[in-house]
């Protein structure tokens, strides 16, 4: 009898993550799971563990290459319209773990609330930005945070308070977890000057950045005080390719899926960026990018 029969939700053998992640690329998970509600989650989280079957998050894949050999691994992916909600109340708004970062800030302009517009242009979820501490340079969602309402490694509801989630450059204490919602404290404004200021932060983006073809955004972390992409710019590494894959002639921090792109040409093209970055500056770039293999 197979283990997922009493599950509350969806689940697929074998399938494709390449379906799943920005950058089109990834083989196929053993299990992907999407449960139908809360409790449908906590179902599956005790049902994996009982069964002793490892298993990853996916919010929007956008920051995730997948190994082109797949996982044995269960996926779970929350994309059940319960964990995309939003709920205002005040100046505080509740976010689900799958609202896109855009929904939520083009809900927040609705209801004249400003802050998160920073976060307009990142082609992520809430669960996902919070795991990475997603921002800019000058603002990361960790500075919106009240707190994070979180399935523990017991299978258990709890609400972390910011104070006691440590949150650091592109990374959380919250990765232990799986995240179910997010309280975040903004504040009112004008209609007009919230939608200016998230315009201004998606034209930037727009004319740096290479959106045209599938990426999983910025390759790596910007070492303290430089920008990755300026360095690899200085090791004349744009437009270089390996297989399907090339690094962005707009953002050099950028590494595109122009041709079907395996996860390996993607891995080669970040190794050879490393060892120019590090011959060239003596700096150890780190991935930005969370790599399943
Ligand atoms: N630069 C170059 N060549 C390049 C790329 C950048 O010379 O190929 C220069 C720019 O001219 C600028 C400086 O480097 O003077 C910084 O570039 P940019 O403003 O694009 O910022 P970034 O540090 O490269 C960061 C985030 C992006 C975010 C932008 C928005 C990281 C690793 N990256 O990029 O986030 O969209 O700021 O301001 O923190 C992501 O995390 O996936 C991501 C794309």
């Amino acid at each position: 009898m197979s283990w997922w029969k009493d599950l509350r939700g969806k689940i697929r053998l074998n399938e494709p993550l390449k379906k799943h992640t920005t950058f089109k690329v990834g083989g196929r998970a053993k299990f992907f799971i999407e449960p139908r509600d809360i409790e449908g989650l906590k179902s599956a989280f005790n049902l994996l563990k009982r069964h002793k079957v490892p298993f990853l998050i996916i919010g929007a894949g956008s920051n995730i290459l997948a190994s082109d050999k797949g996982l044995d691994h269960a996926v779970i992916c929350l994309n059940a319209p319960c964990f995309k909600r939003l709920f205002f109340n005040g100046d505080y708004l509740q976010a689900g773990s799958a609202a896109m970062l855009k929904q939520v800030v083009l809900q927040a302009q609705r209801h004249g609330l400003s802050g998160s517009e920073f976060l307009g242009g990142i082609p992520g979820t809430i669960g996902g930005a919070l795991v990475m501490n997603a921002g800019i340079p000058e603002a990361r969602i960790a500075d919106l945070i009240k707190d994070v309402t979180v399935l523990d490694g017991q299978g258990k509801i709890k609400i972390l308070n910011k104070k006691n989630i440590e949150f650091g450059y592109r990374r959380s204490g919250l990765s232990k977890y799986i995240i179910l919602h997010a309280r975040l404290k903004l504040f009112k404004k004008n209609k007009q000057q919230i939608k200016d200021k998230t315009d201004r932060y998606l034209n930037y983006r727009r004319l740096t950045q290479d959106l045209s073809l599938p990426s999983a955004g910025c390759a790596f972390k910007n070492p303290r005080g430089r920008s990755a992409g300026r360095l690899i710019d200085l090791c004349g590494l744009k437009g270089t390719r390996i297989g399907g894959a090339s690094i962005s002639l707009r953002h050099a921090n950028f590494i595109l899926n122009f041709k079907n792109a395996s996860a390996k040409d993607i891995l080669r093209l970040m190794g050879l960026i490393k060892k120019r970055v590090k011959a060239k500056f003596n700096i150890t770039l780190e991935p930005e990018i969370k790599i399943w293999q």
